[in-house]
């Protein structure tokens, strides 16, 4: 890996504890305007102290977040299909490398789609977008989605997914968490972060599934609606760095969220 790749890694996975928080805010580029990020600015910004990388679409980098703050960006650089359709796996790479070089993001982020009707597009992608980030220095985060399909989620899956994901290149790979999850993590040799999926019943299933993924290997988390979908949610985001930055068990975590709670203000309900 040359330099500036590493550098890059180093800029997202933090050096002092190897983990990172990532805040995913991405999901307008096929969902729109998802509950809570109606408004991508007064989303991000109160949780921009928060994160170690912001996963986002480059409409929503250039029109709602600042240029003068210090967070590294994760591009996603794929699309093309919407909730509208059934089959979601009918993306292609949508931003150039070039373009994610001049806005000076940290990483490139696509979607595979194994097992789906495109999965060939999607995997050539990811294939080709690493080569271009291997001439550039810019690390490509994989993201095995599984669209409408949610009962694929298992280890079995998630582990076939992930490694090949890495066997095409892939510096990192965003996956779901899940029972085995171990195994996802022992067969994929390349970093893992966890995304959060749909806002789980409560607090402390998320905070569960954040600690499960972190004692089991995942190097750390890509989360969006369990943070941003939440009453409060730097609290939640605070608890969250608890336990992938400080090991903070479950029970921490979720007393640091009380606390938080009670000392910042609860966010507006959606119009
Ligand atoms: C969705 O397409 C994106 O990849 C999201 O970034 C990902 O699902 C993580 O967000 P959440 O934790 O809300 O699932």
């Amino acid at each position: 890996m040359d330099w500036g790749l590493r550098n890059r890694m180093a800029r997202m996975i933090k050096p002092a504890s190897g983990h990172t928080v990532m805040l995913a805010v991405d999901h307008g580029y096929f969902m729109g305007p998802t509950r809570q990020l109606e408004k991508p600015r007064e989303t991000i910004t109160p949780l921009l102290p928060y994160c170690d990388a912001l996963a986002l679409t480059r409409g929503v980098l250039r029109a709602s977040v600042d240029p003068s703050v210090d967070v590294p960006m994760v591009l996603r650089v794929s699309g093309g299909a919407s909730v509208l359709k059934d089959d979601l796996s009918h993306e292609a790479i949508t931003t150039t490398m070039e373009e994610a070089l001049r806005l000076n993001v940290a990483a490139v982020a696509l979607s595979v789609f194994v097992g789906s009707p495109h999965e060939h597009e999607s995997l050539v992608n990811l294939s080709k977008l690493v080569d271009e980030g291997e001439r550039y220095g810019m690390p490509v985060l994989a993201i095995t989605a599984v669209g409408k399909e949610l009962e694929k989620r298992d280890a079995r899956y998630l582990s076939l997914a992930c490694r090949i994901s890495a066997e095409l290149g892939a510096h990192m790979v965003k996956t779901y968490y899940c029972d085995g999850f171990e195994k996802v993590v022992e067969s994929c040799p390349v970093p893992i972060v966890v995304a959060g999926g749909p806002r789980l019943d409560t607090d402390r299933d998320a905070l569960e599934l954040v600690h499960g993924a972190i004692e089991r290997g995942a190097t750390g988390v890509d989360m969006g609606r369990n943070i941003w979908q939440s009453e409060h949610p730097v609290a939640k985001i605070r608890a969250v760095r608890s336990i992938v930055h400080d090991r903070a068990t479950v029970q921490e975590a979720l007393a640091l969220f009380e606390e938080g709670k009670r000392t910042e203000g609860k966010r507006p309900p959606a119009a």
